[in-house]
């Protein structure tokens, strides 16, 4: 691309805000100090390249990427973690810059050496064509050089922008996926994200071989990358495509597919006052319908937290359990349902659309009795068991249809006590 085409998509506030622009050229102008080329590369090229919003800023210098970012940090404020066997560092950016995210990350130029597929690599500091070199795909290997004269210059050395135009995604050297595998997940974001097309003969990288490396990468690097999966408009689509390219079976045999008529419902809202949470909507919308031993064998292959373990959990178990709620009363359906976290409730409200979950959801889980712990003490009761009994019979009996006004709780009080 032309440096002034590309300058021109680099000043536009539209892909770039200004605040990010002003960022962006005091860390060249502080490289350049420093005698350091410096350069966005990754997803912030190929986003720009294609006329999109850019959100991470990646930025890659020759030199030490820890020493640049000491020195911003003497300059601008906020805090540094670097990371030295990476030679790479995070820049807590200075909270009066208000931006986000409000991490930026430093790196320095490297190649990159895998001992063991699917190991993380050794790294080696190196020039900014090794830098790309090291990377996944064509379309994410490009560079736009950032400080001094050099801006708007662009670094192209695989062909991305031809690849980018074509809406090809093509992996740099017939290794790539064996070396790591998470980049599998990767093509299919990319692919379905932009509508792009994966080159047939990085599909056959898919193979075998590569699956076993998958096979053998611990839970918490395969969450991570589904995690991006549901974060993305197009979750239920790449979720298909890797279940038909096998990685989901190299996951574990167990894996089962997304099944497509819940694909609606991960674009959930925050209604019925339902904390919204697209991650683990996916994951509970994927594994409904299994047994339990089943969930938990998965969730324990995923790595998944306590906290989604069990909202998966909730969600399968609620949904085989519904056939015995259904002829019961409100205030059984509502002490069932309380012990569920919400979020599970609501995604099987919306693959059964079950009244009794809607009910629940939208007025039961709201009702309580008027009278309350300090009128029993007002009126000479003793703190103890007998009170949540009182308590919870009054909620029951408004639950019910029992009790419909104040003054009838009042009178089903007075026989209870
Ligand atoms: N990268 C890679 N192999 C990986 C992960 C990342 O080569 N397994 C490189 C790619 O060049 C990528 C860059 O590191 O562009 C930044 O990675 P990341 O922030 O994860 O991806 P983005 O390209 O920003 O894509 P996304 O829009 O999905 O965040």
């Amino acid at each position: 691309m032309q440096k002034d085409e590309a300058l021109r998509l680099f000043r536009d506030p539209d892909l770039i805000p200004s605040e990010k622009q002003t960022l962006l050229s005091n860390i060249a102008a502080q490289a350049a100090d420093l005698n350091m080329p410096c350069y966005a590369v990754g997803g912030f090229v190929r986003d720009l390249l294609l006329g999109k919003p850019v959100n991470d800023l990646d930025i890659v210098v020759e030199g030490d990427a820890i020493q640049l970012g000491k020195k911003l940090v003497e300059r601008f404020g906020g805090k540094l973690t670097p990371h030295f066997p990476f030679h790479t560092a995070i820049w807590r950016l200075p909270s009066t810059f208000n931006l986000q995210p409000s991490t930026l990350d430093l790196i320095s130029a490297r190649k990159e050496t895998y001992e063991k597929p699917g190991a993380l690599p050794t790294v080696t500091p190196s020039t900014i064509e090794d830098d790309l070199r090291r990377r996944d795909f064509t379309i994410n290997a490009m560079a736009l050089r950032l400080d001094g004269e050099g801006l708007g210059e662009t670094l192209d050395p695989l062909k991305g922008q031809t690849d980018l135009g074509q809406g090809m995604i093509r992996a740099l050297h017939p290794k790539s996926f064996v070396d790591d595998p998470t980049r599998i997940f990767r093509a299919i974001r990319y692919e379905g994200r932009y509508s792009f097309q994966i080159d047939s003969s990085t599909l056959e990288q898919i193979n075998p071989e590569a699956l076993k490396v998958l096979h053998s990468l611990s839970g918490e690097r395969l969450r991570h990358e589904l995690d991006l999966i549901f974060d993305e408009d197009q979750a239920e689509n790449m979720m298909l495509r890797a279940a038909s390219l096998g990685v989901l079976g190299a996951i574990h045999p167990k894996m089962p597919e997304f099944n497509r008529d819940y694909a609606d419902f991960l674009e959930m809202d925050a209604r019925l006052d339902v904390q919204a949470d697209r991650r683990t909507m996916g994951y509970m919308l994927w594994f409904m319908d299994l047994p339990e031993d089943e969930v938990i064998l998965l969730a324990n292959r995923l790595d998944f937290t306590n906290e989604l373990m069990l909202a998966v959990w909730a969600a399968a178990q609620l949904k085989r359990g519904l056939p015995h709620l259904t002829d019961m009363k409100p205030s059984e359906w509502t002490y069932a349902l309380e012990k569920l976290p919400l979020l599970s409730i609501y995604a099987v409200y919306l693959v059964t659309r079950e009244n009794g979950l809607l009910r629940y959801l939208s007025v039961w889980r709201h009702v309580r009795a008027r009278t309350t712990g300090d009128d029993l003490k007002k009126r000479g009761l003793i703190p103890g068991p007998r009170f949540g009994e009182i308590l919870l019979r009054l909620r029951s009996a408004w639950l019910d249809g029992e009790v419909n006004n104040e003054s009838e709780e009042k009178d089903l009080l007075a026989k209870l006590l």
